[in-house]
């Protein structure tokens, strides 16, 4: 028995590689320092879904767009009734009215829903009308343009499609663990996408980068890193946007949304990023001396933190965030374990009592 699933390997996959202890991410064979921050999301669904799809076209820019649109068409009337919901809570109520099927069209269609109902939701909240979405711009930029209401400044767009390429696969991971398992049983890609979203949602996998800000929040500045994060520490709590699962050493994603930041480093206030700074010094200290035995290095959700505060989106919206770039990997490893994979249906070990034997 290995208790979640620990070193057990539960696929095979050509999507992504995690190698842990090299700090390195391969997805589909390109590292993903030559992905983020070079190509848009479009093409690394390109990369992604090549062979899982027979109609997938070579440019995905303008059939997303299109789903875009379709997505806005089919769901807004609907938005209202959830408005009052999380943003996550919304978001996922609301896809899983869409259609559950396996092709192109419903794969399109779960790939532009997060973007186009986080952004028609902060429109909503904000008290102004959602605005329909524009198919000949790229993702990232639409998202960015419904959700503040007018064309974003390009480097912020910039930074949300890293965002998107950075997040969008990362081999066997809860969420799309559980996206694997449900289209192992034959179910179509929307019920694989909302057992992901489910999986998601937890503070120990998508849920982190909302508390991280929280926690540079309590933190203040820089000088009060050190003994808040002690004291942190030294009540059991975790530090979130810290420790990993496979990675022993620093998350590749972490120093790709760092790259991110320095290139909008106009629109990330200096003193946030200068407590970031400190408190990811102070953290990575105190975690060597709290274990000496477990490597505990920054993870993706520390910058994430940053870098979507500095794009401009509410904390309590990051996990939706998280949602809009890895939709794509959710799909394709659907699709793979789909077409190369059998029902995953692995065995307990029964500790429950017996049945009484009759005297
Ligand atoms: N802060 C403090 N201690 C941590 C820690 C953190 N961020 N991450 C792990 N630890 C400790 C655990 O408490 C545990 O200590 P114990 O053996 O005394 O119980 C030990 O390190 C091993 O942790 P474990 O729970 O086995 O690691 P895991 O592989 O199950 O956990 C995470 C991986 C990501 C769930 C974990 O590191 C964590 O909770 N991080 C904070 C949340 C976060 O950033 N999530 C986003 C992940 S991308």
């Amino acid at each position: 028995m290995s208790n979640g699933l620990e070193d057990i390997i539960a696929a095979e996959t050509v999507l992504s590689d995690v190698d842990g202890l090299a700090g390195r991410l391969i997805i589909r064979g390109e590292p993903l320092a030559a992905l983020a921050g070079r190509v848009g999301y479009e093409d690394v669904l390109s990369l992604l879904w090549d062979g899982f799809f027979p109609d997938l076209p070579h440019d995905l820019r303008q059939p997303l767009g299109a789903a875009r649109a379709r997505m806005f068409e089919m769901l807004h009337r609907e938005l209202p009734l959830v408005a009052n919901r999380s943003a996550f809570d919304a978001m996922r109520s609301l896809m899983a009215l869409l259609p559950d099927g396996t092709d192109l069209d419903s794969a399109l269609l779960l790939t532009a829903a997060p973007g186009v109902l986080l952004s028609a939701l902060l429109r909503l909240r904000a008290g102004n009308q959602p605005l329909t979405p524009d198919t000949d711009l790229d993702h990232a930029t639409d998202v960015l343009r419904m959700m503040g209401g007018a064309a974003p400044r390009p480097e912020l767009a910039r930074a949300l499609g890293s965002y998107l390429v950075t997040v969008a696969d990362h081999g066997l991971n809860a969420s799309t663990f559980a996206a694997r398992v449900v289209a192992s049983t034959e179910a179509g890609l929307t019920s694989s996408v909302l057992a992901a979203l489910g999986a998601l949602k937890g503070p120990l996998h998508g849920g982190a980068p909302g508390p991280v800000l929280d926690m540079l929040d309590a933190v203040g500045k820089p000088e009060n890193a050190e003994a808040w994060i002690s004291a942190e520490l030294a009540r059991g709590e975790r530090l979130m946007g810290f420790g990993h699962r496979i990675y022993r050493v620093r998350d590749p994603r972490a120093d790709a949304l760092k790259a991110a930041l320095a290139q909008i480093s106009g629109a990330v206030d200096t003193n946030r990023m200068a407590l970031a700074a400190a408190v990811e010094t102070a953290a990575l200290k105190a975690l060597k001396q709290h274990k000496p035995d477990r490597p505990l290095d920054t993870n993706v959700e520390f910058y994430t933190a940053v870098l979507l505060e500095a794009v401009g989106f509410p904390r309590d919206c990051f996990t939706a965030v998280f949602a809009t770039g890895r939709v794509g990997g959710w799909i394709a490893h659907a699709r793979e374990q789909a077409a190369t994979g059998r029902l995953i249906r692995p065995k307990s070990r029964y500790i429950g009592p017996m049945p009484k034997v009759a005297a």
